[in-house]
């Protein structure tokens, strides 16, 4: 694998940034300063340092988007645009996918990533995940919504979700959602279950990560080393 690629990947700097580093001397491998990052060299034993900090290569890439309106949860869609859309040529060629699904209307966090093991087992409804979700409703949430919530709400067809945690606003307009489960549609079908509608869901929050209010909508960036060890450590 190329230098500049291996440090790309990781998320330390883009190709154009470590070129103008290494010519300053700051990038070695096994030792040496490297100048040139088109070498090649094997990700799995090089020892690789970036302005004087080692790396330490990763298989897999992770990264937080936060998702605008009108994009489909997939990497195709004979129709619609599709969030890996907003990811660079680089990152898509890594064939990332999405860490479980968002409406095409709900906007927020999300987590891609191709690693699949980790993505199915942070989706399996065996591991209780958490997910928190930030929504407004078309009138005042009724009263007594929070033990509903807690209890298990009961959907139209049937389904008894598991407890989940609903915070209210003063006019109970607004609220935060803690969700265990992502079932299709789930908080909107919750809401309507108490005879109210979503109209607007921003997710903040999956598993021990939140949202970076620093991107802007349809804006990424790749999850820290301690975000990841993170997700791979979420109690499951
Ligand atoms: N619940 C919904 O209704 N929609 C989402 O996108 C996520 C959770």
């Amino acid at each position: 694998m190329r230098i500049d690629k291996y440090i790309s990947e990781l998320g330390i700097a883009s190709r154009k940034e470590s070129a103008r580093v290494a010519r300053g001397g700051g990038v070695t491998v096994n030792g040496e300063v490297v100048k040139d990052l088109s070498r090649h060299i094997d990700p799995e034993s090089a020892r690789v340092t970036y302005l004087g900090r080692e790396l330490t290569y990763r298989k897999y890439t992770y990264v937080m988007l936060n998702k605008p309106e009108g994009y489909v949860s997939a990497t195709e869609d004979s129709r619609l645009p599709v969030v890996t859309e907003l990811l660079p040529d680089e990152l898509r060629k890594m064939e990332l996918f999405p860490v479980g699904r968002l409406d095409r209307d709900t906007v927020g966090l999300m987590i891609l990533t191709n690693n699949g093991v980790l993505s199915h087992r942070l989706l399996s409804p065996r591991h209780h995940v958490e997910k928190e979700y930030v929504f407004t409703a078309a009138e005042p949430v009724c009263q007594g919504a929070e033990e509903r919530f807690r209890d298990g709400v009961v959907l139209s067809d049937g389904y008894e979700c598991k407890s989940a945690v609903i915070t209210m606003s003063v006019d109970r307009l607004s609220g935060n959602i803690i969700l265990t489960e992502g079932k299709y549609h789930q908080i909107k079908r919750m809401i309507a279950s108490l005879g109210n509608r979503v109209v607007a869901l921003e997710r903040i929050r999956f598993a021990d990560i939140s949202l970076d209010l620093s991107l802007k909508r349809g804006e990424w960036r790749y999850l820290t080393d301690s975000e990841i060890a993170g997700l791979e450590n979420t109690e499951l």
